[in-house]
């Protein structure tokens, strides 16, 4: 901190993101990221990109990738926005309308970007806590209040809520903005899009970082009615007109008109939980039934940030939270098969098993 730092640069608590080592051969099972690389058509497009056509600005409305997004998911173009990775459409939505007079609220244990979106932007909000299962209760949000922010599959623990709660969820409040982050809804969740025609207080937001292999190339997007959509455009364009590149905006586009290869690649990370899963459980590890790429575990004999500790002096990186509902948990991608054998390797050394 030095004088130069307004107020409001002093009083934050910034987001921690997951380590990005500079080590070979750590197997990185960190921060939920593919093991299997984008699309090859992705890849074609962004090196067609990368031309003389640079020196130009990009579409500053992305309009091919939004129409691309809006045939794969079933809307219209008008109703799709996107962003900078996730985040960046998830910032504009706590300015644009999570913002209210009565608090936000969104479960204790969740994406711990919320909370700072929250104080960047001074929102008030309140934590519901999740059950003793670590479920989100839609029943527990049963009370007034300005918006809701969820992220199904919930993060880090990768249980999911189906349609018919967050329908519930949705019935219950139809006057406030309700945001649902389905950053891992392909690993097996089911997306809240289809119940966007009867809400228009309904705001999805998804990501190419994950389920598209991405996470380099910052896409994600957000579907909903028209008027929340306008809400968003008027805070980016109060903000940065041109979130995406050229080089993004063709790669993203590509990317999502090959259904093929990610259907694939979705199917492959979800056999990978489910073996991985087995595994930890075989070692002794209590495991979160997950619906994303990634599984939340707790041994009893050990805890998180001894065993996240003992993993890594093994060259294997898991996500550890310490924070007290956390604490005795690991947060683990799912990675290759081969990844996979090192972590049940490296965890049974430990264990001493
Ligand atoms: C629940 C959740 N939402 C959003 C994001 C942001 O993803 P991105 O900004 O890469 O799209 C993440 C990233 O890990 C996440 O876990």
């Amino acid at each position: 901190m030095n004088q130069f730092w307004s107020q409001r640069a002093r009083e934050l608590s910034p987001y921690v993101p997951g380590e990005q080592p500079r080590v070979a051969n750590l197997i990185k099972l960190n921060t939920n990221e593919s093991p299997f690389g984008p699309s090859p058509l992705a890849l074609e497009a962004m090196r067609a990109a990368a031309a003389d056509t640079m020196r130009l600005y990009p579409d500053p409305e992305a309009t091919e990738l939004r129409e691309a997004l809006a045939a794969h998911h079933g809307v219209q173009p008008e109703q799709v926005f996107v962003g900078n990775g996730s985040d960046e459409v998830l910032a504009h939505a706590f300015v644009a309308f999570l913002k209210q007079p009565q608090p936000l609220l969104f479960p204790d244990v969740t994406y711990s970007f919320y909370p700072v979106w929250a104080q960047l932007f001074g929102l008030a909000w309140e934590a519901v806590k999740l059950d003793s299962d670590m479920r989100v209760r839609v029943e527990d949000y049963r009370r007034a209040v300005g918006s809701i922010v969820i992220a199904n599959p919930n993060a880090p623990t990768g249980v999911a809520l189906s349609r018919a709660e967050i329908a519930r969820l949705l019935e219950d409040h139809p006057d406030i903005p309700v945001l649902i982050d389905e950053a891992y809804v392909d690993f097996g969740g089911e997306s809240a899009v289809p119940l966007i025609a009867g809400h228009p207080n309904l705001l999805v937001v998804q990501t190419m970082s994950k389920s598209r292999a991405l996470a380099g190339l910052r896409v994600g997007y957000a579907l909903g009615d028209v008027g929340l959509i306008e809400a968003l455009r008027r805070v980016k364009d109060s903000f940065n007109s041109y979130p995406l590149g050229r080089i993004a905006q063709a790669g993203a586009t590509a990317s999502v008109r090959d259904e093929t290869y990610f259907r694939d690649n979705c199917a492959r990370v979800v056999a990978g939980r489910k073996a991985m899963t087995q595994e930890l459980m075989r070692l002794g590890f209590a495991v979160l039934p997950s619906s994303a790429n990634f599984v939340f575990a707790t041994h009893p004999a050990r805890g998180g940030l001894e065993l996240a500790a003992a993993l890594r002096e093994r060259a294997v990186l898991v996500r550890h939270f310490n924070r007290p509902r956390t604490a005795p948990y690991l947060r683990i991608t799912v990675g290759t098969e081969d990844d996979t054998r090192r972590l049940i390797a490296a965890a049974m050394d430990v264990l001493g098993g």
